[in-house]
């Protein structure tokens, strides 16, 4: 009744942003990732008949209880259909910052996902993996997969909702350099964010109905290997998005100055001819695509901008991965 699992956080490059259905975590709008090699998280999970009560560590420390309620929750959809009594001992271990716009909630849920259905004995299908994680976190849906993937738009009150791959990880030999700006928590985490999106930004109606064209035009770049058309309309998703956040009530600001620099960096890329392009998260860290070709240039840029505290290179990364 153990088993561990690891899995890759992925860059959004059509943004999920709203919810069509809050209490079934089903996002009001498609959304397209490029899955990440190097941000990964990998997560232990061990049902004992001799606990009381789940216990979680999250990268050696006791999960708070907010971060725990989250993972009962999906442990408590696990138990129901494995028909099983027992509490879980989980450890999860991030290689990289947690919760600071670098989507680790992402990678976290689909490790968990996939490491508890094996330890309860569920033998899921990636598909049914990844509607187990959208439960959860809508953005760990796309971790399930490794390469390119959708997670299309749920209705209110529909049942299942997965990802699916749109891509291996060889299709492409892109990069996405991730560039930390100041480091720590971000302050309003997504779900609430995109909530107040909703209720009170006067551009969220514009939002849904652009989205699903940002999504259209970036799935056919990807086919093509167009990676001006990608990131174009992927520059265009992620500013429309926290275009819904600074102009909601209270505003929301994932943004820091250095952002703002860091992007100018990155425009300035593009003026010297390198299809270099920019994506933020819920977060103030500014992600840049590029071609392999690239990515050295690009990351020397950023390491050279004033407020860019750290950068890691990653590329195209493999599915989840589960050990018995
Ligand atoms: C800005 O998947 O963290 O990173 O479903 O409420 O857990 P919940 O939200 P989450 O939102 C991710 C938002 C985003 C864009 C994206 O990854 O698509």
């Amino acid at each position: 009744m153990e088993a561990r699992a690891r899995a890759c956080a992925n860059i959004a490059l059509a943004k999920y942003w709203g919810k069509a259905d809050v209490k079934r975590n089903l996002p009001a709008v498609p959304s397209i990732s490029m899955t990440l090699d190097q941000l990964v998280t990998e997560t232990k999970v061990r049902f004992d008949p001799a606990l009381d009560a789940d216990t979680v560590r999250l990268d050696g420390r006791r999960a708070s209880t907010e971060e725990a309620a989250r993972v009962s929750t999906m442990l408590d959809r696990i138990r129901r259909e494995a028909k099983l009594r027992h509490f879980a001992r989980v450890s999860s271990h991030n290689h990289f910052p947690t919760a600071a716009g670098l989507a680790s909630s992402a990678s976290g849920f689909a490790a968990l996902a996939a490491a508890a259905s094996a330890a309860a004995g569920l033998r899921h299908s990636p598909r049914r993996l990844s509607a187990l994680a959208r439960a959860s976190s809508a953005s760990a849906a796309r971790s399930i997969y490794g390469g390119f993937v959708e997670l299309p738009a749920g209705r209110k009150g529909m049942g299942d909702l997965a990802a699916r791959p749109i891509a291996p990880p060889t299709h492409w030999n892109l990069r996405l350099i991730v560039a930390q700006t100041i480091p720590g928590q971000k302050k309003v985490g997504s779900t609430e964010g995109m909530e107040r999106s909703r209720r009170t930004s006067p551009f969220y109606d514009s939002w849904l109905d652009r989205a699903p064209k940002w999504c259209r035009t970036i799935k056919r770049a990807i086919k093509q290997r167009d990676l001006d058309a990608l990131g174009e309309a992927m520059e265009q998703s992620t500013l429309a998005f926290h275009c819904c956040a600074i102009t909601s009530n209270p505003p929301i600001f994932y943004w820091a100055p250095e952002t703002l620099v860091a992007l100018e960096t990155v425009r300035g890329l593009r003026e010297r001819g390198i299809s270099a392009w920019a994506t933020m998260d819920a977060g103030p860290h500014v992600k840049t695509l590029c071609d392999a070709s690239d990515a050295a240039r690009v990351r020397q840029a950023l390491d050279r901008t004033a407020g860019v505290t750290r950068t890691w290179v990653t590329k195209p990364g493999p599915e989840v991965e589960v050990h018995r």
